[in-house]
């Protein structure tokens, strides 16, 4: 049997093509002979593809409905009803609606009406899709506009899309490509949540960061894990406020381990980047990646010792040789060409990433050591980032600047950046190393204490 054969023949008459199919003894060829049909002629009646919808084979059934879809004219709406009714696998149920929404046709809507109630998420968007032919409908518009608070994320994103979206009006002024003078190139000396309260919606392009690390280290003291965690909820969620539409956070951050009182107890270990999670997305960051930094195992913190020495199950503890880097962005419904497009040709061809460039989410890449802060980002991983996730001209935030590594990669990459450090010692090394003359070059960097921050942001 060829595909040849089986146009020919449903151009002679739909008989010829039943007769084919009741000739054959296996499934394979029953699903060859319908998934090559293709378009349908106009005469072709297809009273054989609606006895196929009793076959007991989902696969033959799901290929019934789909070329009963394609049927011109009169298709048999309650033979679909009937079949939807008792039908047990998705797929199948699925093409169902997609079949009877493809008809557009006004007397089904009370149909697709009765889908939106289905179970299946997928179901509900089909009918969804059937019923957005019907434009500036009121009565589909009555039906669908309430789904904006169904349980499924996807439905209620195709119809916060549909009905929503338009309706919130951008939250700044400024084109999407530039940014505010009084933020460009400023370091502040402060809590970061206090310099947040002054800084306008809308006004920075991407976020790269590195959150202190609970009370791993010196710098960081919090009540609980807790309080931390709704710290950095507080940061992050004014970072989406001031961030642009579409534009992207990223966190690096890693589980850690804090050692234990005494030989009676045992250390804890906190998953900082997955219950940090859940905060970003409920405050509208989308997930996007997560990208995984490699270090050498030598140089990381050896755990694995007791292990190597006694090789008892459940007292292995491997060595930690990642960090994540968690890549998020701004809700928005409009697609990345969008923000793509607010640049001028010059700079989307002068910001163009050089070979060489990373193909995967694993990145190894050697950790920096440095002799006044714990805790500072290679070079190599700010440069990477900042590459891949901004243009130049672009505005990058770091709220927890810590040695200004991201605002000295910045301004070598032709960005710009806004910084916060809270500690003064850091804030003091970062002016320090600013002396370097090969780094901090052009427009002058500013280091300011809130004070005088809040003079200029007004
Ligand atoms: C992990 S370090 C960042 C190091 C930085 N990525 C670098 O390359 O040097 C975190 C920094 O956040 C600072 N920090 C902690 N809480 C802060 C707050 N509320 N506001 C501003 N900075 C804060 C700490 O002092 C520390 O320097």
């Amino acid at each position: 049997m060829t595909k040849q054969l089986i146009t020919e023949l449903k151009h002679k008459s739909c008989l010829e093509i039943a007769n084919l199919i009741n000739n054959q003894r296996d499934i394979g060829s029953i699903n060859f002979i319908l998934e090559n049909l293709g378009q349908l002629p106009k005469h072709f009646e297809g009273n054989f593809l609606y006895d196929l919808l009793k076959h007991a084979h989902p696969q033959v059934r799901l290929n019934a409905v789909k070329n009963i879809g394609k049927l011109n004219g009169n298709l048999n709406i309650s033979k679909l009803i009937e079949l939807y009714k008792t039908e047990k696998d998705t797929t199948v149920r699925r093409e169902i609606i997609s079949a009877i929404g493809r008809q557009r046709k006004p007397e089904n809507k009370s149909l697709l009406f009765d889908f939106l109630e289905d179970e299946d998420p997928k179901i509900v968007c089909q009918a969804i899709r059937g019923l957005l032919v019907f434009d500036q409908d009121k009565e589909v518009e009555n039906h669908l506009r309430p789904l904006i608070n169904h349980p499924n994320e996807m439905v209620r994103t195709v119809i916060y899309k549909e009905y929503f979206a338009k309706e919130t009006t951008a939250k700044s002024t400024l084109p999407h490509a530039e940014t505010y003078d009084f933020l460009k190139n400023i370091v502040v000396n402060a809590d970061v949540r206090q310099v947040l309260k002054l800084v306008p919606d809308e006004s920075i392009h991407l976020t790269f960061t590195s959150p202190p690390y609970y009370n791993a280290r010196d710098y960081s003291i919090y009540p609980s894990y807790q309080a931390y965690l709704e710290f950095l909820n507080e940061v992050f969620r004014e970072t989406h406020r001031i961030t642009k539409e579409g534009r992207f956070l990223i966190v690096n951050t890693s589980p850690i381990i804090i050692p234990r009182v005494s030989r009676s107890h045992s250390s804890k270990r906190y998953g900082i980047p997955f219950d940090l999670h859940p905060y970003l997305v409920q405050n509208g960051w989308e997930f996007i990646d997560d990208i995984i930094w490699l270090k050498p195992e030598a140089s990381v913190k050896n755990r694995i010792g007791g292990f190597m020495q006694h090789r008892k199950p459940l007292g292995y503890k491997p060595n930690a040789v990642t960090e994540y880097l968690m890549v998020y962005r701004k809700q928005t419904e409009k697609l990345l060409d969008w923000n793509i497009r607010s640049y001028t040709y010059e700079t989307v061809e002068e910001s163009k990433v050089a070979d060489g460039y990373e193909t995967t989410n694993v990145w190894k890449i050697d950790p920096c050591f440095d002799k006044v802060h714990s805790a500072i980002f290679p070079v190599e991983l700010c440069k990477r980032v900042i590459q891949y996730y901004s243009y130049k001209g672009d505005l990058i935030f770091d709220p927890f600047g810590g040695s200004g590594t991201v605002g000295r990669t910045a301004k070598a990459l032709d960005r710009l950046f806004f910084l916060t450090e809270q500690e003064p010692k850091y804030f003091e090394y970062m002016q320090l190393k600013q002396k370097n003359p090969t780094l901090f070059k052009e427009r002058k960097t500013r280091f300011l204490t809130l004070e005088q921050f809040k003079k200029i942001a007004k």
